[in-house]
């Protein structure tokens, strides 16, 4: 069996492109019995960006809720919030002390950020230990990463061979599964969904809310209702195929090359397949967020198992390096 793990950054409410884009896939991932899985939430992580506290924890509670609310099983995966689990700062501690300085300056990540942003701490420049302890405190054996995640994944590889050439096999040397990026979803404006390029949709909105995103925000073309329309090079289209069936697409690209079908009966279809199709999930979602008390036990149960493991390694490694 193998342990697969992986963080998950924090930034707010899981827009479609997430959804689709790396919930869904990772829920799948985690449900094969042949992985142990670990999945968090990278609120420490966050800390580097996020100061203000109100936002921080309603930042977790909604990725948490999203998670659940599309089929994470917290009896398969054990799942928690970073933060709960202490032993990862601490280990991230260690491993900084055992990294050159001169490596920690060649992340791409921090350079790209540190031009970007306002706040430049200290914190953002040791990332890439943080992310390390939070692999190596459970001797993770695959971590499912995006591309740019993959220079993290070298840097924690390079401190752990190290540690495990100074000490001998004290720590796992994980391996990278490098996440395709076959499945882009576009956003309202066509381009790829994200929340920087404010383009998302965010389908546990209000039913309300997400029509006037529908209807104000994805972009079409002006053709008049009675023209016959190309489905493959609008966004409605392309949306709305990522979701529904194939059945209701080809229906849906039909009654667009026809014509007197038009953009506005097209964002309709799209409105009500999200409400139907995310029915289960929207409720759930609203459940938990309006029962934090719930998400808090689940992501308490769930660190009390990650503790387990973390104790452990934490003990092999301090003994390892002289405490
Ligand atoms: P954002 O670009 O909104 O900040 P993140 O970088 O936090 O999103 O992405 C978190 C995860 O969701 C990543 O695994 C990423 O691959 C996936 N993801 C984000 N946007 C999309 C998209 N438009 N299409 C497919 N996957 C996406
Ligand atoms: N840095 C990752 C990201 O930005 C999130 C993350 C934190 C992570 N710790 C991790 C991913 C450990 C995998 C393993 O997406």
């Amino acid at each position: 069996m193998s342990r697969i793990l992986t963080g998950i950054q924090s930034t707010g409410v899981p827009h479609l492109g997430n959804i689709l884009g790396a919930i869904l896939p990772a829920i799948e991932i985690s449900n094969d019995v042949k992985n142990d899985s670990f999945l968090f939430i990278a609120d420490l992580h966050s800390l580097t960006q996020v100061k203000d506290p109100k936002e921080l924890k309603k930042n977790t509670y909604a990725v948490a809720a999203a998670w659940l609310a599309f089929g994470l099983d917290p009896k398969k995966t054990v799942f928690y919030r970073q933060s709960d689990v202490t032993e990862c700062a601490e280990l991230a501690w260690y491993l900084n002390c055992f990294y050159p300085y001169q490596r920690l300056k060649l992340a791409h990540s921090f350079k790209d950020k540190s031009t970007r942003l306002d706040d430049v701490n200290a914190g953002l420049f040791v990332y890439p230990m943080l992310m390390a302890a939070d692999i190596l405190l459970y001797d993770a054996d695959f971590v499912p990463v995006g591309k740019d995640q993959l220079q993290h994944l070298e840097m924690t590889r390079d401190v752990a061979s190290r540690i495990n050439h100074k000490h001998g096999d004290v720590l796992v040397i994980p391996q990278p599964l490098l996440k395709k990026d076959s499945m882009l979803i576009p956003g309202t404006d066509g381009e790829k969904m994200s929340k920087s390029r404010r383009n998302v949709i965010d389908v546990f909105q209000s039913e309300k809310e997400l029509k006037k995103i529908i209807n104000k925000n994805i972009v079409t073309n002006d053709a008049p209702l009675e023209c016959p329309k190309d489905p493959n090079s609008s966004t409605v289209y392309k949306l709305y195929e990522l979701i529904a069936s194939s059945d209701q697409s080809k229906d849906m690209a039909n009654k667009l090359r026809a014509g007197g079908y038009g953009w506005g009966h097209a964002k309709k279809e799209l409105l009500t397949l999200i409400i139907e199709k995310y029915k289960t999930p929207r409720d759930k979602f609203n459940y938990y967020m309006s029962n934090l008390n719930e998400l808090d036990e689940i992501l308490q149960a769930g660190s009390l198992k990650a503790k387990k493991i973390a104790d452990n390694t934490l003990k092999r490694l301090k003994e390892t390096i002289g405490y």
